[in-house]
């Protein structure tokens, strides 16, 4: 499907279901999260890259001239996914860390002994940049066949100027949208986080700031404090960067407060977050991120989306794919993980990681509803019902993925 003789028009007809967001703002709050359209017997009309048409198929007018058409019988359709928080470029992997901790080491004590994150940055400097393209273009690729026609990825397993330079290209290159990840972890060639942030913002930053569209942090202890945290994210700010934090995963440093203070895009985890800073963040217009994978996976308690939600809060949904936390590139299993973990329904999983995701990314004028005028980014499931999405728990149901009009992948 790729010739330039290939009709500009896409015709997904025969639909059992057309389901979107619903609302027309972003980010979606409160009981407008819970709102999706659904159309019965539909069909989705994509032209020059963009939806044309979402309409039933009794009212489909005669289509004259070229029109190439996907049969969507028995399946349902639904915005193309959005993954606001991924950590797509790294080399090598720990399965090795998977099993010691599947035997009882934890996650925090890994890392200060040298491994953990600090192994996959031992594993991406040496990779060298075709082996991080690769690597970044692979796991695209994974997350496509899940329905993710947009993503996000940070670097961050690089921590010297080269490689995170040469992370942040691989992922523009792969069609992601370059987070720089500069303080994700001390490197340990410094003696502490703040000689190794002076060398990051003097060295990297003017570069980086010329590929990323926004900059992310770890606040947390044996990471960056927060107020570390506020230098470096202030200069990033000044050079043009969005900012975005992972903030509150194994305790509460502040990351909620400097994320409000800063005008902050998002504020990433969670796990840890107490009811004061739910109150807080849901009356600020920082998005929270939340990423139940990681959770799960490192037995931490799930983030209080539920209360977020409740309290008005602007909530996303991500992976937040990695070596370490969270192997998992699925946004339909992090949607199941929603409705069964963390007490969203279906509809407010689908908000999540469609609409509010693409907020987060300041994309949410052109991906995340299937509405005209919107990038031609369309899932379809194999499913009687889009629900299915959130209900056929690890299950293969994406069935096909259609990206700017064009079909991308069909199982
Ligand atoms: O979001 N917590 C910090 N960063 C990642 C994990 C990175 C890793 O373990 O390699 C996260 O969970
Ligand atoms: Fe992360």
């Amino acid at each position: 499907m790729s010739s330039s003789a290939e009709p500009s028009r896409l015709l997904v007809r025969d639909l059992k279901q057309v389901a979107s967001p619903g609302g027309a703002g972003a980010p979606l709050r409160g009981a407008a999260l819970h709102d999706v359209d659904v159309l019965e017997d539909a069909f989705v009309l994509c032209e020059g890259g963009r939806i044309a048409e979402v309409g039933r198929m009794r009212d489909l007018g005669p289509m004259d001239g070229d029109v190439a058409e996907v049969d969507g019988r028995g399946q349902c359709a639904i915005p193309g996914l959005v993954d606001c928080h991924t950590h797509v470029c790294f080399a090598g992997d720990r399965v090795e860390e998977f099993d010691l901790r599947s035997r009882g080491a934890s996650y925090e004590e890994l890392h200060a002994a040298g491994g953990g994150i600090l192994s996959t940055v031992r594993a991406t400097r040496s990779a060298g940049e075709d082996a991080l393209d690769d690597a970044v273009r692979r796991h695209r690729e994974w997350m496509l066949h899940a329905g993710t026609t947009t993503f996000e990825g940070k670097s961050g397993y690089g921590l010297d100027r080269d490689t995170e330079l040469a992370s942040l290209r691989a992922i523009g290159a792969a069609g992601g949208i370059p987070t720089w990840l500069g303080a994700h972890a001390v490197p340990p060639e410094y003696d502490d986080a703040d000689s190794y942030l002076d060398v990051a913002i003097d060295e990297v930053l003017p570069d980086a700031a010329r590929i990323a569209e926004a900059a992310d942090v770890f606040v947390e202890r044996g990471a960056f404090s927060a107020e570390q945290a506020r230098r470096y994210l202030e200069t990033c700010r000044e050079a043009g960067l969005g900012l975005r934090l992972h903030g509150d995963q194994f305790s509460e440093q502040g990351a909620i407060e400097l994320a409000i203070d800063l005008g902050a895009r998002s504020v990433d985890h969670l796990e840890a977050t107490g009811e004061d800073g739910i109150r807080r963040l849901a009356a600020s217009e920082v998005v929270g991120v939340v990423l139940p994978v990681a959770a799960l996976v490192l037995g931490r308690p799930m983030p209080r989306a539920r209360e977020l939600v409740d309290a008005g809060g602007a909530v996303a949904l991500a992976t937040d794919f990695n070596p370490g936390s969270a192997f998992c590139e699925s946004l339909p299993l992090v949607c199941s993980l929603a409705c069964t973990q963390l007490g969203l329904s279906p509809a407010e999983a689908l908000g999540a990681v469609t609409v509010n995701a693409a907020h987060v990314l300041r994309r949410a004028d052109r991906v995340g509803r299937l509405a005209p005028g919107f990038e031609a980014d369309v899932v379809l499931l194999d499913a009687p019902d889009w629900r299915h999405v959130t209900y056929h728990v690890g299950g293969e149901v994406v069935s096909a993925v259609v990206q700017s009009g064009r079909l991308a992948w069909r199982r």
